[in-house]
């Protein structure tokens, strides 16, 4: 076989077979087949799309082309979430204790990342003594246990993947959805998930920014996981605005534990219902969604969630009492209001701006290398649709610094604040199945 054959042919709108899918990936992973050609495979694919079974064989080359996680130790359905990022999302710190309160198995293998704010294991690690270094045999004895551990990324997974995104990023061709949809897939698929909830962003602060294009990705991923045995469901949910009022990692944390009682932030609350559900009924433990739905507010209110959460900290060495009182996580040396400057409705709060900000204050990191500040971030006092007065605090910010005046700055510049009647965004679009 040829590259130059294979590339010609997708650049003619033909369908690639599995044996030719694998030959790239194998040859692309081990070096045979240089950049060069597959750039130009990329950009033909960007043009010409690819079937849903060519997706799926893309995605499960990818998945085969490094280690793959093996969770058979682990009693149950393993269902694993995935949101395609965002400002302040908080949602796995409180699904993982969530569902596995009522009796979903939650493996979860996470990396730290680049962002805004710092990945879940970074969020996790702002509560003293917590570790997410586990040899593969304590983790799924913890797993089995509790029914949620929380592990840090490891081994060699998807390097077919890790080579062409990198590839994709400087030749123009990320923005495909049979590349992205493969990505993402294929390190799901490789983590040792049975099942898969989505989590699909929309909005000024997600990957994709128009809505017919979150359901396109959302449909594509939806049909490579069913494709390749693993039951999917994608929920398309509003990210024009930042989730929750926090960004930050200590911040994020009290806002988990805040939501776990039942008294976080109204969007936030809803969403981890909605997607928890899903988690639920992938797993087995529930016949429909709506009891699904039943059992996860009851585990609110009764208390397990956040007894599940607490006994999850404890057991990776974390100090569970923070959770009792959040004073105890790292707090910043100094606060500031950002003030309204005129009287009307928050008309929006463009979540990319103040992602930025939070990344000012040092709660994320822009380079591998860079050392988070656990402790800043941003509150958001106000949200879309609230009525303010000139004066009214609209955010918070937590920061170790005393000159936040590039911080303010990005704040106002998010912020629109209107003199008419301000429509609302739907925080869930569609559930795609
Ligand atoms: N995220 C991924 O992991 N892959 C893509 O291609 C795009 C976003
Ligand atoms: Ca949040």
């Amino acid at each position: 076989m040829r590259m130059v054959d294979v590339i010609s042919k997708k650049r003619n709108g033909e369908a690639l077979s599995k044996e030719e899918i694998d030959f790239v990936i194998k040859g692309y992973t081990n070096g045979d087949i240089p950049d060069y050609q597959m750039s130009a495979l990329a950009m033909a694919i960007y043009f010409q799309d690819m079937t849903t079974e060519e997706r799926v064989h893309l995605t499960m080359a990818m998945v085969e082309s490094g280690d793959q996680i093996d969770l058979s130790d682990i009693e149950g359905i393993k269902v694993d979430k995935h949101s395609t990022g965002g400002v302040g999302d908080t949602t796995t710190l409180i699904l993982a204790p969530l569902v596995a309160a009522v009796g979903v198995p939650v493996a979860k293998m996470s990396g730290r990342g680049l962002g805004h704010t710092g990945g879940t294991v970074d969020k996790l690690e702002s509560i003293e003594g917590f570790k997410v270094e586990l040899d593969s045999k304590t983790f799924n004895e913890l797993v089995n246990k509790n029914k949620v551990a929380v592990v840090g990324q490891s081994g060699n997974l998807t390097p077919a993947d890790k080579k062409l995104y990198g590839l994709r990023d400087v030749t123009a061709t990320v923005n495909s959805i049979p590349l992205i949809a493969s990505s993402i897939m294929s390190k799901k698929i490789a983590s040792g998930a049975d099942a898969i909830v989505l989590d699909v962003k929309t909005g000024s602060g997600a990957f994709m920014q128009e809505l017919e294009d979150s359901r396109a990705l959302a449909q594509a991923m939806v049909e490579i996981g069913n494709g390749a045995g693993r039951n999917t469901i994608a929920v398309i949910s509003d990210m024009d605005q930042p989730l929750g009022f926090a960004i930050g990692n200590a911040l994020e944390v009290k806002e988990a534990i805040d939501t776990l009682r039942g008294q976080g932030p109204a969007d936030l609350h809803e969403l981890c219902l909605t997607l928890g559900s899903q988690m639920v009924y992938l797993a087995g433990k529930a016949d429909t969604i709506e009891a699904a739905r039943e059992k996860l507010e009851h585990a609110m209110e009764s208390g397990e969630a956040i007894e599940k959460f607490k006994t999850f900290i404890a057991s990776q060495g974390g100090d569970a009492s923070v959770i009792d009182d959040p004073s105890k996580l790292p707090t910043a040396n100094y606060t500031f209001e950002v003030e309204a400057k005129e009287d009307g409705v928050i008309a929006a709060i463009v979540a990319d701006e103040i992602g930025i900000a939070a990344s000012i204050l040092g709660a994320g990191r822009s380079t591998k290398d860079d050392v988070i500040d656990l402790a800043v971030g941003l509150v958001l006092n106000k949200k879309v649709g609230e009525q303010v007065t000139k004066g009214d605090s609209l955010v918070t910010i937590h920061s170790n610094r005393e000159d936040v005046a590039e911080v303010i700055e990005k704040i106002y510049q998010s912020y629109t604040i209107s003199k008419e009647v301000v429509e609302t965004n739907q925080l869930v679009y569609d559930i795609i199945r």
